[in-house]
């Protein structure tokens, strides 16, 4: 992704956002920013699953290609679902491919470490741009819960070994998910390739919000996360909207 990278030897940081549907996608879009994520969040932020894992390939395409009709130019980066790039590279080279075939992704994101080097070189080989995440990866929540990585020496080891290996079998980016600022910057300083953080500090290439939790969709002003800051409290608005609506009815006030 050559504007990537050259925003990340200019010092320009890069500005990622999450949208799962057309409207959302074309805001996001209109905004400027880079980078539009369908990831797999989706899942809890859309279709009111309580993790990524019931999320489905056929999901991330129906979702993906509402995102592309959506977006004029920034770059669609497609989640891959859970269980999709687990089973050999053959099994993820079709699944990635479906995803921009048929989903319209520009380049997909795949979770995991090193121990998935070989699969993502083969998906770049096939033709698909691949951003890799590191640190928490949310797929494996049943594994490691919610919490930060790479807090000790030997965890902090891992996970730069994980974002080495992932450049080496050719990921155009890094995904840095709830991980120690100084590890963050460490690892942005190491690699040639941009870093994108969420929850690991100011010092990465680029930022990343899931769009409902900057926004408070939900409302009332909770977030489980530190690093989310709210820019506004639309779902607070959109209940007032609603309620005010079935009050003019009942009144008879509208129409
Ligand atoms: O699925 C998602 O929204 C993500 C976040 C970390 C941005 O991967």
């Amino acid at each position: 992704m050559p504007g990537l990278a050259q925003k990340k030897r200019k010092g320009e940081k890069i500005v990622m956002l999450t949208a799962y549907d057309f409207p959302t996608a074309r805001l996001v879009d209109q905004s400027g920013a880079d980078i539009v994520l369908v990831g797999d969040s989706l899942g809890m932020e859309e279709l009111g699953f309580s993790t990524t894992i019931p999320v489905t390939l056929d999901m991330m395409v129906h979702h993906t290609a509402a995102v592309r009709r959506g977006t004029a130019s920034a770059l669609v980066l497609a989640d891959m679902p859970f269980g999709t790039c687990t089973a050999g590279a053959d099994d993820a080279v079709r699944h990635a491919v479906r995803l921009m075939q048929e989903g319209g992704a520009n380049a997909v994101k795949i979770e995991g470490g090193a121990f998935l080097a070989d699969t993502v070189r083969r998906v770049v080989q096939a033709g698909v741009p691949v951003m890799a995440h590191v640190g928490f990866t949310p797929q494996s929540v049943n594994q490691m819960g919610t919490r930060m990585q790479g807090k000790d020496e030997a965890g902090a080891r891992q996970v730069m070994a994980d974002a080495q290996a992932l450049e080496e079998a050719g990921a155009f980016g890094l995904l840095l998910e709830l991980i120690p600022p100084a590890l963050a910057a460490q690892i942005t300083q190491t690699l040639s390739v941009p870093t994108i953080g969420i929850g690991a500090g100011a010092e990465c290439d680029g930022q990343v919000l899931v769009t409902s939790d900057l926004l408070d969709i939900k409302g009332g002003g909770y977030t489980p996360f530190k690093h989310v800051r709210q820019y506004a409290h639309i779902g607070d608005d959109i209940l007032r909207a609603l309620s005010a609506y079935g009050s003019d009815v009942r009144d008879k006030k509208f129409p």
